[in-house]
């Protein structure tokens, strides 16, 4: 019943990072209060994701654990958090949802980085119940965050550790943007009144040579991020302003 084997793989912009050292710790997990916005009847999903939502997106990874380091099998996990305004949802179901994790007591939850609200860190709720067992209602806290300093609830132990990519994407992230089309495809589409558009404010050739490479050939970096959302985490977005191949 212990959700020991955390990863946080926070999302947004561009920095792969690498997997954490993810070391089992059989010690049990800190009971903690569910607080006054638990709700029942929480829907069952794995992904909390409300469409249009601008906020980061956060992929939760864990193991379900018994006393004695055994994973527990199709444990109940219940998770609610708050959206990205510090708000809970209490009428409808917004950020709650539950599952089961699988039988090696696995469990992934999608979702978004929630906000703080007065008095409280960044905090994801959850309640952990092994089949017929008592159920442990604890919170999750995010590594590095300058508030937890600040919250007389948090607790270091039940931070989840930062993941910097997925082990099936070999830890790491696209490289490049990835063409929408060929180079002899944007040649043909593109003039060199499109390319010193599209590159207006960038130090850059601006010549037929280089209307392959021209912006619209290649699908919009927002796109690009989205895309793997789930293997990096955005820490700055860069403009370009000069553009020089050698
Ligand atoms: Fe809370």
């Amino acid at each position: 019943m212990i959700a020991s084997r955390r990863r946080l793989l926070a999302a947004g912009l561009a920095l792969p990072f690498a997997a954490d050292s993810i070391a089992q710790s059989c010690a049990r997990t800190l009971n903690q209060t569910e607080g006054p916005f638990f709700k029942t009847d929480s829907p069952r999903r794995v992904s909390l994701i409300e469409s249009g939502s601008k906020a980061p997106r956060l992929v939760v990874t864990g193991t379900v654990l018994s006393a004695q380091c055994k994973p527990v099998p199709n444990a109940l996990l219940d998770f609610w958090h708050s959206d990205e305004q510090g708000e809970y949802d209490n009428r409808g179901f917004r950020y709650r949802g539950h599952q089961h994790a699988d039988a090696q007591g696995r469990f992934r939850l999608e979702t978004i980085v929630p906000a703080e609200y007065p008095g409280r860190t960044r905090h994801i709720h959850v309640k952990v119940q092994a089949p017929g067992r008592r159920i442990l209602t604890t919170q999750l806290y995010f590594p590095g965050d300058p508030a937890n300093r600040r919250d007389g609830l948090y607790r270091a132990e039940l931070e989840m550790k930062k993941a910097k990519a997925d082990e099936a994407s070999f830890e790491s992230c696209a490289h490049g943007a990835g063409r929408k089309m060929s180079r002899k495809a944007a040649q043909k589409m593109f003039s060199v009144k499109d390319l010193e558009d599209q590159t207006h404010g960038v130090i850059c050739r601006k010549d037929k040579g280089v209307l392959d490479e021209i912006p619209g050939a290649y699908k919009p970096i927002d796109e690009v991020m989205e895309n793997q959302a789930d293997l990096v985490e955005i820490v700055h977005t860069l403009k370009q302003v000069i553009c020089v191949k050698g």
